[in-house]
């Protein structure tokens, strides 16, 4: 199994990385516009190999798609990242000229492969990737949502310190302040969560999550890359390897949820074809109406990549 990442900078090296040492392909091929970039990455994480045990080679090249040629799967991290200050929205004019332009060159080297897209603003990313690539919803996806969750998670193992194993959520909506992170289907070890922890704090580490991006852009300087580069990671295995994982994952709706021609992050089922299933949860009124909210944001924002085109 091959995959490519396209950009080599700190989430698509950490996703080739994590690829890497889990053995979820036999071959890596990060691609970047920067020279000597990616087969510098490429080439340390290779040299890791000896060290912490996997035989998945990595590749790295600068701008040359011919070495990418027939991947199961491409994922796209090429974009800028925020700084300080910055909302994901800001991006749009120049990550919808790059992920355009790699599209292009993505689907004329691999046809058939699945895309993932990590570059922000993410749902209008991954609807300029749709425009680009033409290639049907089930094959081409969006990451945020597990990052998303990964975060809500990872806050509430540590208020109510328990192992972030036992903690299962769902969190939709678009991948910004107005996600809709759902108390009522988080639980810890099947315990419902609203039994272990009081509302206040709960609403907190909710609005914590909502922000969550925010929080590492103003102590880094720039946006996270471990848990974004893991998590893409993570559905290039759940497809290479069949595995029927349920994650949130940004796709087109196209009625479900009663909303049509929007991208948007929904529970779905990941197996060998891409999106085996989208499931649409019982939502209630209070749910329906912050989904909504998320709708509209999104919506707002495709229609100004509308007017870019
Ligand atoms: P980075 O700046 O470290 O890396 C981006 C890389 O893309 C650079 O190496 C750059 O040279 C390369 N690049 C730019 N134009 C290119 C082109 N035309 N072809 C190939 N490579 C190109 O940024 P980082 O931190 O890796 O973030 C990448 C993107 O992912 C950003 O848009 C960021 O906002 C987004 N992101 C999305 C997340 C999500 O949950 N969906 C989470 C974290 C980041
Ligand atoms: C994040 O949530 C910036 O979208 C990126 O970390």
């Amino acid at each position: 199994m091959k995959v490519t990442v396209v950009g080599a900078g700190n989430v698509g090296a950490t996703c080739a990385d994590v690829l890497a040492y889990r053995e979820v392909a036999n071959e890596v091929v990060l691609v970047d516009i920067k020279e000597g970039i990616a087969e510098g990455k490429a080439l340390d994480i290779w040299e890791k190999s000896p060290i912490t045990l996997y035989d998945t080679r990595t590749v790295g090249v600068t701008n040359d798609y011919s070495k990418t040629a027939g991947s199961d799967i491409v994922v796209i991290t090429s974009g800028l990242p925020r700084k300080p200050g910055m909302s994901r929205d800001d991006l749009i004019g120049t990550n919808a000229k790059i992920v355009k332009a790699v599209t292009e060159n993505v689907v004329k080297h691999s046809p058939d492969a699945i895309i993932i897209v990590v570059a922000n603003p993410l749902d209008v990313m991954t609807y300029q990737a749709h425009i680009t690539s033409k290639l049907p919803r089930t094959k081409l996806m969006g990451m945020a949502g597990i990052l998303d969750t990964a975060r809500y998670r990872s806050f509430l193992a540590e208020a109510l310190n328990v192992s972030p194993k036992d903690i299962q959520a769902v969190l939709m909506g678009g991948h910004g302040d107005t996600m809709v992170p759902l108390p009522r289907y988080t639980t810890v070890a099947g315990i419902p969560v609203t039994e272990l922890i009081e509302k206040d704090k709960l609403d907190a580490i909710i609005q914590r999550t909502k922000t969550g991006g925010g929080e590492l852009v103003k102590l880094m300087g720039t946006s996270a890359w471990y848990a974004p580069g893991a998590a893409a990671a993570q559905m290039v295995e759940a497809i290479l390897k069949n595995q029927h994982r349920v994650f949130p994952v940004c796709v087109k709706l196209e009625g479900e949820y009663g909303i049509d021609n929007c991208y948007l992050g929904v529970p779905v089922v990941l197996g060998k074809d891409g999106i085996e299933k989208i499931i649409e949860l019982d939502l209630n009124e209070d749910e329906k109406a912050m989904l909504e909210v998320s709708r509209q944001h999104v919506t707002e924002v495709m229609e100004v990549l509308d007017k870019m085109s």
